[in-house]
């Protein structure tokens, strides 16, 4: 059985490792260890490690700017995957964001993520009941991004 618990800086190293080593998810200088820190600090109890016995085996990164919640780089090592672990990640993410009164979140999923993509299409309205129509992918907006020159990697 897993259970979950805050990310921590501490846990940065570990993270860091699980997201290298999964296909999909893209490390940038965004995800420097200086602005993880700034990240969680911003950001306290929202983000969320997986541990099976004392081994860390998920994390998600959620966060807000005061209106909107943002989650990113959910994983699972593919060897516990299906066992609801992304599901609970990503219910606890939901629910700190709740606590302070934030409904609605959103993520970006690369349009050449097809395995994150049927990921997020099977978290729909069927698997939510009644309480919410699930994650919808939208159609309606397009995201534009600002890099200062000098920053590809941002
Ligand atoms: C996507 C990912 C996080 C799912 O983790 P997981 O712990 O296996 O997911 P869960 O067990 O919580 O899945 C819950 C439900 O989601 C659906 N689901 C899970 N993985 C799925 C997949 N790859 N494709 C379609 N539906 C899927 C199923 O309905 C599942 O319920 P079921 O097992 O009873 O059928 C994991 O496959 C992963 O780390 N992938 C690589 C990284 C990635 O793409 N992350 C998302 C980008 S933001």
């Amino acid at each position: 059985m897993f259970s979950i618990r805050a990310m921590t800086l501490d846990d940065y190293d570990t993270v860091i490792e699980l997201m290298s080593a999964t296909p999909g998810i893209s490390l940038r200088e965004a995800d420097s260890r200086e602005s993880t820190a700034r990240y969680l600090a911003r950001n306290p109890a929202m983000s969320f490690v997986a541990e099976i016995g004392r081994g860390v085996c998920g994390c998600v990164m959620c966060g807000h700017d005061g209106r909107r919640g943002y989650l990113q780089h959910l994983l699972v090592l593919p060897q516990y995957r299906r066992q609801g672990i992304a599901k609970a990640l990503v219910e606890r993410c939901l629910a700190s964001l709740e606590a302070v009164g934030i409904h609605k979140c959103h993520l970006d999923v690369f349009k050449t993520n097809l395995a994150a993509a049927r990921y997020w299409q099977s978290q729909g309205w069927q698997s939510q009941g009644w309480q919410s129509q699930g994650w919808q992918l939208r159609s309606d907006i397009d995201r534009y991004s600002f890099t200062r020159a000098g920053n590809d990697n941002a």
